[in-house]
Parts: C-alpha cells; sequence; structure tokens
C-alpha cells in the first residue's frame, strides 16, 4: 500500500514505524519540509518525504494533525482528496478543561467528514494508541489494540490490514459514528494518565480469558515482527541505556531539548506526555516514574512475550 502521513510530530512517527515495520511505502508531508525531510529519513532509507503544498501521493492519507488543524489542509488538497482513504487519529480534547469540543452528539471524525470532498472515505483509527505505546508495539508484554470504525467496510477492511501488517492488533468497532465512543473512551484515558502515573505509556486494549480472534489478522503479523527493526533497534538502545545511565548534559539529539520528535527515549514519551498536558508533575530530566512503569513492563514482557 502506498501511505502519506501529513505532520511529523509523535504520532507521525509512531505510526510511521508501524508502516515501515508492515513494509508499506510511505511519504511524510508536512508544513516544514526540514521536519519531514528529519522524520523520514529516520523512518527509513525508503522513505520520501514533501512539503503540504506539493500535489498528495498514496492511496491512505493519515492526518497526524490536532483537530484542529484537519479542516485548513483538507480544504487545501479539497479534490486530491476525493479518491482517497483518509484515516482521522485525533481526539478533539480541550486540555484545560479535559471535555471534548465536539458538538452533542457528533464526534471529531464524523465533523471531519462533513468537510470532505465526494469520493473520500473517512476511516477513525489510532485514536487509542499513545505515540510511545506504538513505538514500542506491545504493552506489558501483550499486544496493543488499534480500534477501527468506519462506514466505508471496503476502506476498513484496508486500514485494519495496514494496521495488522505493522503488528498491532485491529478491532473493527463498526461505523464511523462509534468514534463518538472511541474519542470518549481515549478522553478518560487521557485524564487517567495523571491518576496512575503512567505518563502515555498505557494502552487501551480488550482482554479476555477467551478470546477466539486471532491476536493479529494478517499472516504477516510475524513477518512484521522480524522486519521490525525499529523497535529491536530501540529495546537494545534502552537496555544499553538502563545499564549507563547518562546525566542530562550527555545526552543526544533525542533527549527533552531536542527538536526532532523521538519516542526513542523515555523522555521523549515524557515530552509527550507534557505536551497534552497530562503530567505537569514529572519530573522529565529525571523520569523515575516512567522507569519505574518500563522495569515492570519488561519484566512482565520477557516472563509473558515470546
Ligand atoms: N501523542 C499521542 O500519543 C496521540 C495519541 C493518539 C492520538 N493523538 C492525536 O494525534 C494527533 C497528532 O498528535 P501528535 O502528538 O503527533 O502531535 P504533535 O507531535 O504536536 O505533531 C503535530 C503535527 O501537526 C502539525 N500541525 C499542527 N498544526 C497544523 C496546522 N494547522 N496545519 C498543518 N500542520 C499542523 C505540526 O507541525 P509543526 O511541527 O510544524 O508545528 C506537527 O507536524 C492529534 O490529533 C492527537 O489528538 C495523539
Amino acid at each position: 500500500m502506498k501511505v502519506t502521513i501529513i505532520g511529523t510530530g509523535y504520532m507521525a512517527n509512531g505510526i510511521g514505524m508501524r508502516i515501515v515495520a508492515g513494509n508499506h511505502s510511505l511519504t511524510i508531508v508536512g508544513r516544514n519540509e526540514g521536519k519531514a525531510r528529519s522524520l523520514a529519513k529516520k523512518l527509513g532509507k525508503d522513505v520520501k518525504w514533501g512539503n503540504l503544498s506539493d500535489k498528495l501521493s498514496g492511496d491512505i492519507i493519515i492526518f497526524t494533525l490536532p483537530y484542529t488543524g484537519i479542516p485548513d489542509v483538507i480544504k487545501a488538497y479539497n479534490t486530491q482528496l476525493s479518491d482517497k482513504i483518509l484515516v482521522d487519529i485525533s481526539n478533539p480534547v480541550d486540555l484545560k478543561t479535559f471535555e471534548l469540543t465536539t458538538p452533542a452528539g457528533s464526534s471529531g471524525a464524523e465533523e471531519i467528514a462533513k468537510l470532505l470532498p465526494k469520493g473520500a472515505k473517512l476511516i477513525k483509527a489510532f485514536n487509542t494508541t499513545f505515540a510511545g505505546i506504538l513505538a514500542d508495539r506491545t504493552v506489558a508484554g501483550k499486544w496493543v489494540d488499534v480500534f477501527v470504525a468506519g462506514d466505508d467496510q471496503k476502506a476498513k477492511k484496508i486500514v485494519m490490514r495496514l494496521v495488522s501488517d505493522g503488528a498491532l492488533r485491529a478491532i473493527d468497532v463498526g461505523p464511523l459514528k462509534h468514534a463518538r465512543q472511541l474519542e470518549g473512551m481515549q478522553l478518560i484515558h487521557m485524564s487517567l494518565q495523571k491518576t496512575l502515573g503512567t505518563n502515555g505509556m498505557s494502552t487501551i486494549r480488550i482482554a479476555s480469558p477467551i478470546d477466539r480472534t486471532k491476536k493479529i489478522e494478517t499472516e504477516s503479523y510475524d513477518k512484521a515482527v522480524d522486519n521490525d527493526t525499529f523497535t529491536q533497534n530501540m529495546l537494545q538502545m534502552k537496555k544499553r541505556t538502563n545499564s549507563s545511565p547518562q546525566s542530562p548534559g550527555e545526552r543526544g539529539s533525542n533527549s527533552v531539548s531536542g527538536l526532532t520528535p523521538s519516542p526513542d527515549s523515555d523522555d521523549d514519551v515524557l515530552q509527550n506526555a507534557h505536551q497534552m498536558g497530562i503530567a505537569p508533575d514529572a519530573d522529565l530530566e529525571h523520569p523515575k516514574e516512567l522507569n519505574i512503569a518500563k522495569d515492570v513492563a519488561d519484566a512482565e514482557r520477557d516472563l509473558k512475550y515470546k
């Protein structure tokens, strides 16, 4: 599949990693071409990049933008979107009040769908998966669920395939109007980050002792895991970092002060949490809470995950 991600931030990085792991063609487009270029280069040698004003390429377009930034981008591309599958991952949440900003009885996805040209198919996905979790691919040794809602069944299946090729479990949650529940679920999930001290390193997953679904729906799962050099490299890097802690001044461009977004370090996950307003008291330079959570997760992973 040919995928274009619009946006160059945390979710562009996290989703981009999953798409490359699934062996799909990827282009990163940003309003700042330098950021698009640097993210593309980080994600892989075959990843292309471009500027927001360029002609749009790809069959699937993923908006990794704030909810409020999406309407202008839709307006700018207009009819170029008409034959595309579009993926909305946004959470229309007011971070000061922790309230949804959408009209009652609607959702961000449904409001975005109203702006689209004829023929464009909108799918809601990835709004409950934090960026750092996508980078890790698993949580506490278990797979990550990605809830997918949409009215066009074919488009939804294609997005689900993209998700499962990236070694995540895609779950069809019905029509696009179920985005209301997905956005509501994530509002609670976001607001619980501070309560639980999880700092963006948690996910919403359906757990059951009786699980008749295949964890991952396509045969390409094992291949995706094998190809997932990002996760392997990241886990190795984390092992090295854990065994030789650096002082803040010794950290490289992935540190909290670095300009390039990267969920490759615990700092970035915390910074992400800060940006979402969910961890105002956490110490960015000494992320103790996160280290504890990671230690537990790593131990569980060793025990349960093959
Ligand atoms: N972070 C998460 O863990 C998470 C999880 C689930 C869903 N989401 C949703 O994913 C979306 C992206 O979140 P993120 O954390 O990746 O944000 P982010 O790191 O702040 O990145 C946002 C990207 O959007 C670009 N952008 C912002 N306003 C724009 C506009 N008006 N026009 C064009 N581009 C614009 C930014 O460009 P510049 O760099 O040039 O400013 C940046 O590339 C949001 O809707 C969020 O609700 C996030």
